[in-house]
């Protein structure tokens, strides 16, 4: 059992554990007293794979949102499509919004939430690996713009997260894969026991409880920065380590990359660019190695060209003229945010590629 709350100053989360092994009215409790009839948004494979389970908090909901989890789907035109399920549902503003799916879902549902009626109690519950140790926390919501990911969003921490791990039984292998990248990225910012955990952990069986272990971790880390700088002026920035390059090799392979994958490479270039400047030359290596025994991409293949990341990156810089803050992993929970101009990006850039490409 893993419940704590996390409070930031103007919010509070409670993060509580269910199983979906034991008797059903466990699960159905979590839908009860403020949490009943919810207006539900609810990932498409989800609803497929665990309808039994979902029927009836579904028959007892208030309005079904049921979502394709697709990056090209994640945008303003599904964004007013839920807003419209929930005006002709004619749910009211203490009507609580419960969001059950990965990230994807969670992140547009959680908008959809926080804006309609200028802001609706949300309940989110983590499906994927990657949403159980990173995205359900910290009240980052959001959508994409043709140009780029997440682009319009907005801060709205749920008041519950039900974190029920039997979810990951249906996960595909991949997706599982992708979640650890972000373990990766958290274990390096801010707790280099979730290592250990992770070499311990065996990745085509893994054991509930060490996962457990792991999301408590994860959430710990993310948890303790954003709190701090909720709204991301400061220090929440490090919490996008490996991002920076993982968005735009997202970008540049149209998607063929998971977000988890692209990531994992991010790091590993964001590492190759921290010894540049004189962090730890190990790094890179042990990242690669945690890579690989994850099952995830260390080398770039066909994905995107030299010349489709160039492009990206010169794309976002015309918005940044003063360059960007990119985070560096200079050692093991020694993260640094480091200011590039639009020159040493291009300088850096070549550095990258060389990496990922070997
Ligand atoms: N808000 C944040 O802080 C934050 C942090 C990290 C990532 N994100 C966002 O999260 C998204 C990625 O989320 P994700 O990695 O969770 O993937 P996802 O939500 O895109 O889901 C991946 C796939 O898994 C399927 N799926 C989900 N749960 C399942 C289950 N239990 N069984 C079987 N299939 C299941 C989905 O239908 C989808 O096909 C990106 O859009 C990213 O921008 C947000």
């Amino acid at each position: 059992m893993m419940n704590f709350e996390w409070n930031t100053a103007m919010s509070a989360t409670m993060v509580r554990t269910c199983s979906l092994k034991t008797e059903q009215p466990v699960w159905l409790d979590e839908f009860s007293d403020e949490w009943e009839h919810p207006f539900l948004i609810i990932d498409s494979e989800v609803r497929r794979l665990w309808d039994n389970l979902l029927q009836p908090v579904i028959i007892s909901a208030s309005g079904l949102y049921v979502m394709e989890a697709r990056e090209v789907l994640k945008n303003t035109f599904t964004l007013s499509q839920i807003w419209d399920s929930m005006s002709a549902a004619g749910i009211h503003r203490d009507t609580p919004v419960a969001v059950i799916g990965g990230g994807l879902v969670c992140d547009i549902g959680a908008m959809a939430a926080s804006t309609y009626l200028r802001g609706l109690r949300l309940m989110i519950v983590p499906t994927t690996l990657l949403c159980m140790v990173d995205a359900c926390l910290g009240g980052k919501t959001g959508v994409n713009l043709a140009s780029a990911k997440n682009q319009v969003g907005t801060f709205n921490p749920a008041e519950k997260i039900l974190i029920a791990t039997d979810f990951l039984d249906t996960l595909p292998d991949r997706e599982f894969r992708s979640g650890i990248a972000e373990i990766i990225k958290t274990a390096l910012i801010g707790d280099r026991s979730i290592q250990g955990l992770l070499e311990r952990m065996d990745i085509e069986n893994p054991d509930k409880n060490s996962i457990l272990e792991i999301i408590r971790k994860c959430l710990e880390v993310k948890g303790g920065i954003a709190a701090l700088d909720l709204r991301e002026t400061g220090k929440r920035m490090l919490l996008n380590l490996g991002h920076t390059i993982g968005h735009a090799l997202e970008s540049a392979s149209e998607f063929q990359l998971s977000h988890g994958e692209a990531v994992g490479l991010g790091l590993l270039g964001e590492a190759a660019i921290a010894v540049s400047l004189g962090g730890n030359r190990k790094l890179p290596g042990e990242i690669r190695r945690m890579l690989k025994q994850a099952g995830l991409p260390t080398d770039l293949n066909d994905l995107a060209s030299g010349e489709e990341l160039s492009l990206l990156f010169k794309r976002d810089k015309k918005t940044r003229r003063d360059g960007r803050i990119w985070v560096l992993p200079f050692d093991w929970c020694d993260c640094r945010l480091t200011h590039f101009t639009p020159d040493q990006e291009e300088k850096v850039l070549p550095f990258v590629l060389n990496l990922l490409k070997a």
